[in-house]
């Protein structure tokens, strides 16, 4: 498996039934039956030749604990615990909204993070939500439905709560890549949403301090 896919497997908790929804290859919900995290596993696709890769890769002797649908998004499942990942942000979104909410998620968005947070912020607490580099780098969310949310700041929804309170090496590479990044687009045309952009990524920058 590779680091993220290791990574999402970490992060789910234990838990009685957990969906893996856009399973594709089935790997981080095959891995929390291994490990004994998820008592049950039901593997969501919404495309049949993807479920079929999830049910290949299931071995035989966890099939009894393990169930495949193939139906867009979580639908009617009562799962404790959601993993979505390798999709954009709204997908998970359109999702989520479709759902009834599970007790904890873990997400990995690969695009618009900022959107499923400002989403998730209004029911859930972020128990993590840092940065993996593995090739890319990936936001990893793992969130608990909560009453009264703590409402974040336009910087933690930017960038991650944990992100910002412990920073990992991976997220500081982040922080200099897209400094570097952006002043670069900046010295070849002036545009205003990158100077934005390049003025959150600096606030980011001196909350977390140290060496960029
Ligand atoms: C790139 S794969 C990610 C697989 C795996 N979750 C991972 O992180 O490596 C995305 C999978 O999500 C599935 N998918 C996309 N939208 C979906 C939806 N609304 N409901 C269920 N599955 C969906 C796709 O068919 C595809 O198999």
């Amino acid at each position: 498996m590779s680091k993220r896919l290791d990574r999402l497997a970490e992060l789910v908790p234990n838990c009685r039934l957990l969906a893996d929804v856009g399973c594709d290859h089935g790997y981080v919900g095959i891995r929390c039956l291994q490990s004994g995290k998820a008592e049950q596993v039901v593997f969501i696709d919404v495309s049949e030749p993807s479920l079929r890769k999830a049910r290949l890769n299931c071995p035989d002797e966890l099939y009894p604990r393990a169930s495949f649908l193939r139906q867009d998004g979580l639908g009617e499942v009562a799962a404790d615990c959601a993993v979505i990942a390798g999709m954009g942000g709204l997908e998970i979104i359109s999702i989520l909204q479709r759902a009834t909410p599970p007790k904890q998620l873990v997400l990995q968005p690969n695009r618009n993070a900022t959107e499923v947070r400002t989403f998730l912020s209004q029911r859930y607490a972020f128990v993590y939500d840092g940065m993996l580099r593995d090739g890319k780098y990936y936001n990893m969310i793992l969130a608990e439905l909560c009453e009264s949310p703590a409402e974040l700041t336009k910087l933690q929804l930017a960038f991650g709560v944990t992100n910002l309170s412990a920073p990992n090496r991976d997220f500081r590479k982040y922080l200099a890549e897209e400094r570097a990044k952006l002043t670069k687009i900046l010295d070849n045309c002036d545009d205003a949403r990158v100077r934005a952009k390049l003025a959150l990524v600096q606030s980011a920058i001196a909350v977390v301090g140290g060496t960029i």
